[in-house]
């Protein structure tokens, strides 16, 4: 049973996103993302910061009720990291899957540059961007370095950046600020990116795959996007668009290696193949009828 609290935080995240979702009905995407980032709308922004930390905090710490820890996003975003590069190679035996694949492709046609990162080990720390973090919920984490980014920080240690506007540029060593705030990042730089509840805030298909495009470039060979994604049907009520999202993904280049579903969120991880081609001949040979480029969310049809 949700408290007061609890629901008057709810409410401020909600009307944020109803009201985002209002103006870009009445003006399109780009126009309502121009509109909800600007200046005039930074206390709005600000609010919504405070009110995501407070209730982040009341998710994580409610032990007592078994479904609210089942919503342990960044725990369930840590254990999978931790097995994919240390303690159960996952990498490993994905790249080892991909290599087989490659072989059976071959007959099909050539398929280009292979691409593995770990010849011994992957690195002691890794580097991690979180992006929509918010109050940067990983930054405790031993092993993981973390950039974290957010349109309005909660947090001093999170750099303000809107990821739609952010450049992703080869050879730079650490993002680029300019006033402040994050211009440029570098590209096949992460062995991890993390978009935890981020994807659904943002009010078109084309923002949310623009968004995963970036990743593919910021991420190094064989690293992994973690994808949170809201969602409080049973699993089957979404399976069409989370197969539209797994086909829009290895079109990318970024092959799906783990799918969750946990009360109230999927959890998805996408893994940077060890060869593009090999990951859209992989999008070619499974799509099906209907199946389009776009990460559409249910929201997109009401
Ligand atoms: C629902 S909150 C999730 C916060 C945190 N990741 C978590 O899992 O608790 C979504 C966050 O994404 C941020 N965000 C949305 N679009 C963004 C963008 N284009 N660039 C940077 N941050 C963005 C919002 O400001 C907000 O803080």
């Amino acid at each position: 049973m949700a408290t007061e609290e609890h629901q008057r935080l709810a409410n401020i995240i909600k009307s944020c996103h109803e009201s985002l979702r209002q103006l870009t009905k009445e003006h399109g995407a780009a126009a309502a993302w121009q509109e909800h980032t600007s200046p005039h709308n930074a206390s709005r922004l600000a609010e919504y910061a405070k009110a995501m930390r407070q209730l982040a905090a009341i998710w994580e710490t409610n032990n007592e009720n078994v479904e609210l820890q089942a919503r342990s996003r960044i725990k369930w975003a840590i254990d999978y990291i931790t097995k994919y590069f240390f303690t159960e190679g996952i990498y490993l035996q994905k790249r080892q899957r991909e290599q087989r694949l490659l072989e059976s492709y071959k007959t099909e046609g050539q398929l280009g540059n292979v691409e593995c990162q770990w010849m011994e080990e992957p690195p002691d720390r890794l580097r991690v961007l979180d992006v929509g973090s918010c109050f940067n919920p990983f930054a405790s984490t031993p092993h993981l370095e973390v950039t974290a980014l957010d349109l309005c920080p909660a947090t001093a240690d999170v750099l303000q950046a809107d990821f739609l506007k952010v450049e992703v540029e080869p050879g730079l060593e650490e993002p680029e600020l300019v006033e402040g705030s994050v211009r440029r990042l570098p590209a096949k730089h992460y062995e991890c990116v993390i978009f935890s509840l981020l994807l659904e805030y943002m009010p078109s298909a084309e923002q949310r795959l623009e968004c995963c495009r970036k990743a593919y470039n910021l991420l190094l060979p064989e690293g992994i996007l973690v994808i949170v994604h809201p969602d409080s049907q049973h699993v089957g009520k979404n399976a069409h668009l989370m197969k539209n999202w797994r086909y829009s993904l290895a079109k990318l280049g970024l092959l799906r290696v783990r799918f969750e579903k946990l009360p109230h969120i999927s959890c998805m991880v996408f893994r940077k193949a060890i060869s593009r081609d090999l990951s859209q001949h992989w999008a070619s040979i499974h799509r099906e009828e209907g199946m389009c480029e776009a990460i559409r969310i249910p929201q997109d049809d009401n």
